[in-house]
């Protein structure tokens, strides 16, 4: 089967890494638009626009793929599925339409109301609100104050703080840019984020993750785009998985067929778990990073003839998907002074390609002009451990990040650590 994947980051590498595995991938049938430095050796690598669904459809021409794997939210709100399907392609990824769950949260907001899913209370600004309509929206709100940025900002544009001034202050930025803002009541309770294989109606969920989004241990610092995850949750009351299905994913899926924009691809849906069980924080339009490179160390089942599956309208007729017994657990090694202030170009040692049974994947990486591979965007490698046991699975993935060096570079120590102590409670 010839893939075409879309995206350069580590979640692309695991989703390239785990259908090298598939009886149905030979050995030369992986293809990657961009791609990274650490790829080279699992797909040919295409230097594309990839939020260009011309230049997209162009390299499918080229190649005669039989299956389009887009992995970022960019090229999906972008419409690049619309215009490969256009041409006849099987496509895993949403269309524009259907990608408004993630490219604007108040669609999101409006899709949960009709379909009764239970998420936080909301209301938008819009650019252009006066001081004093900005003042008392906020009042309206917190502590805790969650405000968001109601476009795509790579989760980095969402601010949650008990601190007024500083929710005043990122509400202005956002409007600023000309972005709505979104203020959110807050929910209470322990993360998950359950990602549901999705064609139509039909709805398939992958293991639990759950994600650390600040920089720091202790949950510290500013929020980044993810700095490590784990799965799946030991903490999770009986039944939740089908819970979050029924009560949350299943009634989206069917309002988006009902809306005429049916959901094919992956459906992420971010939740809070609090006394009355799940509510919705948000919903992404693909795989989350870095959750699903945790979640595919455990996937067993062929994961190309899966994604095949869910991009040609026949997901209801596979076999159960088949699971690792065990844990897993990423750890994001990030570049020096990300999120705020991001450095390139350092040199790094120790990520040659190849490694990815080690469990180290590329996330931005690039070659110079020297051949040597240095960093290229603020979250660089990640590094998956799996183990009989979640401190089995840290211990493998901690022992591995001493063997990567990257100047001025960081990491959490504590990713999984809570659910390790024990130390996750559910309110009740
Ligand atoms: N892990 C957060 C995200 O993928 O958006």
């Amino acid at each position: 089967m010839r893939i075409l994947v879309i995206g350069s980051g580590a979640r692309e590498h695991a989703l390239l890494h785990s259908m090298s595995k598939d009886p149905q991938v030979g050995e030369s049938d992986l293809h990657v638009a961009p791609g990274n430095a650490g790829m080279s050796e699992l797909a040919t690598m295409h230097p594309v626009q990839v939020d260009d669904p011309a230049a997209c459809v162009a390299l499918a021409d080229e190649i005669a793929p039989d299956l389009v794997v887009i992995g970022p939210e960019v090229p999906l709100v972008a419409g690049v599925a619309d215009a490969l399907r256009a041409k006849g392609y099987p496509v895993f990824g949403p269309n524009k339409d259907a990608a408004r769950i993630e490219g604007s949260k108040a669609f999101a907001k409006d899709v949960m109301a009709a379909a009764g899913v239970k998420t936080a209370h909301a209301e938008a600004i819009q650019p252009g609100a006066s001081d004093a309509d900005i003042d008392a929206a906020i009042d309206r709100f917190g502590p805790n104050w969650v405000v968001k940025d109601d476009g795509l900002a790579a989760g980095k544009g969402v601010v949650v703080t008990q601190d007024r001034a500083a929710a005043r202050a990122h509400a202005a930025d956002v409007l600023a840019a000309g972005n709505p803002v979104l203020l959110e009541s807050f929910l209470d309770g322990p993360e998950v984020s359950l990602f549901c294989l999705v064609d139509g109606e039909t709805v398939v969920p992958l293991q639990p993750a759950q994600d650390h989004k600040r920089v720091g241990d202790n949950d510290e610092g500013p929020n980044t785009g993810g700095m490590g995850a784990y799965a799946p949750l030991e903490w999770l009351p009986e039944g939740g998985v089908q819970r979050i299905v029924d009560e949350v994913c299943v009634p989206v899926a069917k309002e988006m067929v009902a809306r005429g924009c049916p959901f094919q691809g992956l459906l992420y849906a971010g939740l809070a778990w609090g006394a009355d069980g799940p509510s919705v924080v948000e919903f992404n339009c693909r795989f989350g990073d870095p959750e699903t490179q945790a979640v595919l160390a455990l996937l067993e089942s062929p994961l190309a003839q899966v994604l095949h599956a869910a991009a040609t309208g026949t997901l209801a007729e596979q076999p159960e998907l088949q699971w690792r017994d065990g844990y897993a657990l990423t750890v994001v090694l990030a570049a020096h002074g990300y999120p705020q202030d991001t450095r390139t170009g350092d040199v790094i040692g120790g990520a040659e390609p190849g490694r990815e049974d080690e469990g180290v994947l590329h996330a931005g990486t690039a070659r110079d002009e020297e051949g040597n591979i240095v960093s290229s965007g603020g979250r660089v490698l990640n590094v998956v451990g799996v183990g009989a046991t979640l401190e089995e699975a840290r211990e493998r993935a901690y022992a591995v990040l001493p063997t990567l060096e990257l100047d001025g570079s960081h990491y959490r120590t504590d990713i999984a650590l809570p659910a390790v102590e024990g130390r996750i409670t559910i309110p009740q």
